[in-house]
């Protein structure tokens, strides 16, 4: 067994031998987001996906965050240290079945999450991520959307523009279990704190909110509140940053069982393994990554 700051010292040295830079979402485990070079939500991964000098990618999140990022700049290794490490909520819908929905909705534009696989942007107008879901959808000329494949983020969007939105019946198991009684308890124990939930949340839940932000949009806005005090209803990884950055503030997740376990896969043995081997490479066919590729571009087009 290596001690933790042997594997940390191989992995800087390394990173610097073979030009790798170290993206990880908010939700990674904390000593991988303590190892990483940029640490941001969906967006902010693929715009730095884009921005990097570095030839080699170490993604260290789930395999769509790393498909995007080889979709966006396909001359670069985009390499996962847990290739098994996978988003759920991704594989509830498959390219026939949106096929029929498209067939169904003659004229609709299609919107997808960035939490689907690359065969199904491919298939799509244009993607979003809970960061810029609604100026996204509003930014179509089409009045009828379809919005695949998260149905909680969709009735959100709903909310918040004038197109008939079309929603496809996935969620995120993370996400969704989180019941509108787990913010009445926290609320209970915490009564001064503010309240924030990610749009992947029910609505029954985001309507007890203060506010409904993605991860990166939450961290922007403890910086310039002036409570002290807030319920998170999202992945509890967020809480590492939100402690590091606010040490006089205090963060309650809504419940316990807000833990994604796909998100935990990489822990920092299997990031020095990847590096040391130079796998797991990820890649995508060429005519799904051209196309998949479009929807992403134009959604980086929308501003935030
Ligand atoms: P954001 O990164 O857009 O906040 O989404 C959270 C998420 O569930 C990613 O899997
Ligand atoms: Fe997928 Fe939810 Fe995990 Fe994000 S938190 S990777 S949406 S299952």
């Amino acid at each position: 067994m290596q001690d933790r700051q042997s594997i940390i010292n191989k992995i800087n040295s390394l990173k610097k031998e073979r030009n790798a830079v170290i993206l990880a979402h908010c939700y990674a485990r904390d000593e991988v987001q303590d190892i990483a070079d940029f640490v941001g939500d969906s967006l902010g991964l693929s715009q730095e996906a884009v921005d990097q000098d570095a030839e080699v990618i170490v993604f260290c999140g789930v395999s769509f965050m790393a498909e995007s990022a080889y979709i966006l700049s396909p001359e670069k290794t985009v390499l996962m240290p847990d290739a098994d490490a996978d988003c759920p909520m991704a594989a509830m819908v498959d390219v026939a079945s949106l096929r029929k929905l498209k067939a169904e909705h003659q004229g609709a534009m299609v919107v997808c999450y960035v939490n689907t696989r690359a065969d199904i942007k491919a298939e799509c107008d244009i993607c979003c991520t809970s960061a810029n879901a609604v100026e996204v959808v509003n930014s179509l000329d089409s009045g009828k959307v379809i919005f695949v494949p998260d149905k909680n983020l969709a009735a959100y969007v709903a909310k918040h523009t004038d197109k008939t939105i079309i929603p496809w019946n996935g969620y995120c198991p993370t996400h969704n279990q989180i019941l509108a009684e787990d913010v009445d308890l926290a609320v209970n124990e915490h009564p001064g704190a503010e309240i924030m939930a990610h749009p992947e949340c029910r609505s029954e839940v985001l309507e007890k909110a203060d506010h409904v932000f993605s991860t990166t949009g939450m961290i922007g806005h403890v910086k310039s509140s002036d409570n002290n005090e807030f319920i998170i209803s999202t992945e509890q990884g967020i809480l590492h940053q939100l402690e590091t950055e606010n040490p006089n503030k205090k963060f309650y997740p809504v419940s316990k069982f807000t833990f994604c376990p796909d998100m935990k896969m990489i822990d920092l043995s299997s990031v020095l393994r990847c590096l040391e081997n130079m796998e797991t490479v990820v890649t995508v066919p060429k005519d799904i990554q051209v196309r998949a590729k479009r929807a992403l571009d134009r959604m980086l087009e929308v501003k935030r």
